[in-house]
Formats: C-alpha cells, sequence, structure tokens
C-alpha cells in the first residue's frame, strides 16, 4: 500500500490545498506533520470556500485528520479554527480530529517575540507571518518548550512554565520590553486545557496501527522546500524542514511509511517575505500574474512577489525530496503570455551554475539565465483533459519535466477540485 506526501517544491503557496483535497478522497487518513498555522490552504469546494492553517486539509471531508508531533500548535488558533469550520458546517470532531501529544505548543507571547525580533532585524527582516512558528521551534530545540502533554501535568506545567519565562525575561528585558508573570501564563493555559483534551492522543501508535491495516496515508506538507530551515534560502526561510524527509520524523514514522512523493508546482514562481527570487519580475508581467493569479497570502494578505518558472530551484526540489511525481498548478494564469522565460541556469559572476547556491552573498546576486517558450493564445482554464489543452501549452509543461526532472502527474487549471487534469493517481496506479 502506498502512501503520499505531498511537498512543496517553490516557496509554499503552490497550491498544495486543493491536491491534498484532491487526494484526501481516496485516502483514509491526512497528516500534518510540520509548520504550524503559518501555513494557509484554501479550499473551494462547490460554491464553498474553506481556509485552513492548521487543520490537515482532510477534515473538511471527514477524513481522519492528525496533527503530528512535528508542528507547533497554537491552542486558541486550532480551536477558532474548529469554530469556523463548524460555522460552515463541517462537523470536526474528535473522532475526526486527533493531535500529538507531544506537539510543542505556541504560547500567546511568542507572536510578540517573533515581531520583535523581525523589528531587531531592521532591513534584514525575515518578513515572517509574526505567529511565533519560529520561537516555538526555538523552544522546542533549547528544551524549554511546553508540550501539549505539558498541559495535563500541573505540578511539572509550573516548574516547565518558570524554566521557560526565565529565558524569555531575560531577552526581553534586554530589549527593553515588558517581562512576563509565569501566573498569568499558566492562567491562560487553563483556558485551552478543557477544550483541547478530547483531541489529544498518541498520534505515532495511532499511525502505526493504521499503516500496519493497510490503510492509506497523506502526509500534507506545509510551505515549500526553497522555505526549508537546512535546505532553503536561509536566514529567509521558515524554522522546520519542509522536505519530505519530514514527514516521517514529524508524525513519528519510519523513513519507509512516507512512500510516494508528490512535489507541487505552480507553472511560475511566486514568493511572500523577504529573501532571493532570482526570476522575480518587478515589471507588468509580474503584476499580470499577481492580479491574474489573485497571489495575496492567506494568512497575512501580503501581496506575493511574482516571476518566471525557475527550473533549477524545482529540480532541486525534485532531488531534496526524491520526488517521484510533481503537479503543476496554475497553468491558466500563463493564458495570453506572448513569449514565457524558464529559468535553466544561475550567473554568478563569470561561473554559470545548475544549482541554487548555499551562499546568502551569491543566492542574492544570481542571475537568472532563461530558455524562451512560446505561450498560447487560447485558454487552459478549467480544462479537464490534454486534449482541450492548446499544443503549446503541452508543450510547455513537457520542457518543464525535462528540465526539473520529474514527470508531471497532475495538472490544475483553475482553482475548483474539478479543473484537474490527473495523468496518474498514486494511490491507485
Ligand atoms: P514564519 O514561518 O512565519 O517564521 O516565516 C518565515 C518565512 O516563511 C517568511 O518568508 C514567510 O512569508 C514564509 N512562510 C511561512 N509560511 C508560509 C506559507 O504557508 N506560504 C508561503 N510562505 C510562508
Amino acid at each position: 500500500m502506498t502512501n503520499v506526501a505531498v511537498i512543496g517544491a517553490q516557496w509554499g503557496d503552490e497550491g498544495k490545498g486543493k491536491v491534498v483535497d484532491w487526494l484526501a478522497e481516496r485516502a483514509d487518513v491526512v497528516v500534518r506533520f510540520q509548520g504550524g498555522h503559518n501555513a494557509g490552504h484554501t479550499l473551494q469546494v462547490a460554491s464553498e470556500t474553506y481556509k485552513l492553517s492548521l487543520l490537515p486539509s482532510g477534515v473538511v471531508r471527514g477524513t481522519l485528520s492528525i496533527i503530528g508531533n512535528g508542528v507547533v500548535v497554537d491552542p486558541w488558533a486550532l480551536l477558532e479554527e474548529i469554530g469556523r469550520l463548524r460555522g460552515q458546517g463541517i462537523p470536526v470532531a474528535p473522532e475526526t480530529l486527533r493531535l500529538a501529544e507531544n506537539a510543542t505548543l505556541i504560547l500567546p507571547f511568542y507572536g510578540h517575540v517573533d515581531r520583535l525580533r523581525e523589528q531587531r532585524r531592521g532591513k534584514g527582516a525575515i518578513g515572517t507571518t509574526g505567529r511565533g512558528i519560529g520561537v516555538a521551534y526555538e523552544d522546542k530545540a533549547g528544551r524549554r518548550a511546553i508540550r501539549v502533554a505539558d498541559l495535563y501535568d500541573g505540578a511539572a506545567l509550573r516548574d516547565k512554565v518558570s524554566h521557560l519565562l526565565e529565558h524569555h525575561n531575560a531577552l526581553l528585558r534586554g530589549w527593553g520590553a515588558e517581562e512576563l508573570l509565569p501566573d498569568e501564563l499558566i492562567a491562560t493555559l487553563e483556558d485551552v486545557r478543557r477544550p483541547l483534551a478530547p483531541y489529544v492522543d498518541c498520534v505515532w501508535e495511532r499511525l502505526d496501527t493504521l499503516r500496519r491495516a493497510g490503510k492509506r496515508i497523506l502526509f500534507e506538507g506545509a510551505q515549500g522546500i526553497l522555505l526549508d530551515v537546512d535546505h532553503g534560502t536561509y536566514p529567509f526561510v521558515t524554522s522546520s524542514n519542509t522536505v519530505a524527509a519530514a514527514a516521517a520524523v514529524g508524525s513519528g514514522m519510519g523513513p519507509g511509511a512516507v512512500g510516494y512523493v508528490l512535489g507541487i508546482a505552480k507553472a511560475y514562481t511566486t514568493r511572500v517575505g523577504g529573501g532571493p527570487f532570482p526570476t522575480e519580475l518587478r515589471d507588468q508581467v509580474g503584476q499580470h500574474l499577481a492580479e491574474r493569479g489573485r497571489e495575496f497570502g492567506t494568512v497575512t494578505g501580503r501581496p506575493r512577489r511574482c516571476g518566471w518558472f525557475d527550473a533549477v530551484t524545482v529540480r532541486q526540489a525534485v532531488r531534496l525530496s526524491g520526488m517521484d511525481g510533481i503537479a503543476l498548478t496554475k497553468l491558466d494564469v500563463l493564458d495570453g503570455i506572448e513569449i514565457l522565460q524558464v529559468c535553466t541556469g544561475y550567473r554568478v559572476g563569470d561561473r554559470l551554475l545548475s544549482r541554487l547556491p548555499a551562499s546568502q552573498a551569491e543566492q542574492a546576486v544570481a542571475e537568472p539565465v532563461y530558455e524562451q517558450l512560446e505561450g498560447w493564445p487560447g485558454s487552459t482554464a478549467s480544462a479537464t483533459g490534454w486534449a482541450r489543452l492548446p499544443a503549446t501549452a503541452v508543450k510547455y509543461v513537457r520542457r518543464i519535466e525535462e528540465l526539473i526532472g520529474c514527470p508531471v502527474a497532475m495538472l490544475s487549471t483553475g482553482p475548483d477540485r474539478e479543473d484537474t487534469i490527473a495523468m496518474y493517481d498514486p494511490f491507485v496506479d
């Protein structure tokens, strides 16, 4: 039985939500394994739009949904999202949503610390979502974090909160900011202890049982490979590993459990926040992509930077995550553009590179080398079969496959579930 991991192959916002939703129909369980409520997954089902940040996209279909240990969980955001979905008629219940007892919590002051850090970075700001994601992962690695299970261990919680605040108050004092009181934090945590309790579970054990029973597991990645804390455009990255291997670590399963890796890439490129973006377009074409693609962040509403498809970074993503297939999304946004450019290498000084350099300084000056491809006059919007695509659109897709070294397994031609051309279904084929 093949499990499937859905992984962003660019800087996030590739359209993973729709693809996960499409696959969730055939999955028995959907698992989030990294990131937190910095993610924004939009699902369009019939005339209803669902915006998810923390919940696995399977919840909308009533598929068993699991928040793994690798996720950093803001309990207030989680409860708010559950309430919002219920308001839209989706019955999110403990039978269908499980939360890892060893997941790290995002505490109410983390967002404040995140934003203070950003201010202090000045021009070098990362452009984080301000949700305290990085603070949570730092505390986790610093072995002072509060985890879900700690909420139910009163005596230990007091000690842990004191230890944690000793660290944060030292920092806040140094920055001249107001310090935090342990009793206040403990009282605040009391508010979420009970409502969260029915969802708390030993997730690794449940997943192992499901796997042994031959159930189909869908791992839902958040962000994208270029935001990976090791392999991305460091330091302009998120604080988790976004590569496919993180699916195993972040859910408590062996690497063999991951199965088929489906990368998701837009037919062009976008990025939110700061950091290098070699194929960025600061001209009318970039503006056209932003408008046509409605490129505004789901979580923060910030406009996304837009540019040409970068085959170098997607090829790197394919190799870093062992991607077996790519779902190419938003092809219709390129409709009507006469000449398309695809980046096939970078020039750094007098060197020609076939990969993104690790050095921050070199990433900042890397000049894209483009291959020009013919656009198409017709429309690909809502096409559901290859035969409906203009010949040059098919050529564009085929050339991308060659350049990235990975087959396109799925094409998305619009926001609806039905606007999809599937060449390969990893759960069935
Ligand atoms: P953080 O994850 O909030 O710490 O933000 C770090 C970087 O990751 C910033 O550039 C964010 O814009 C980016 N980022 C975080 N989550 C997402 C996402 O879901 N989509 C796109 N970019 C994201």
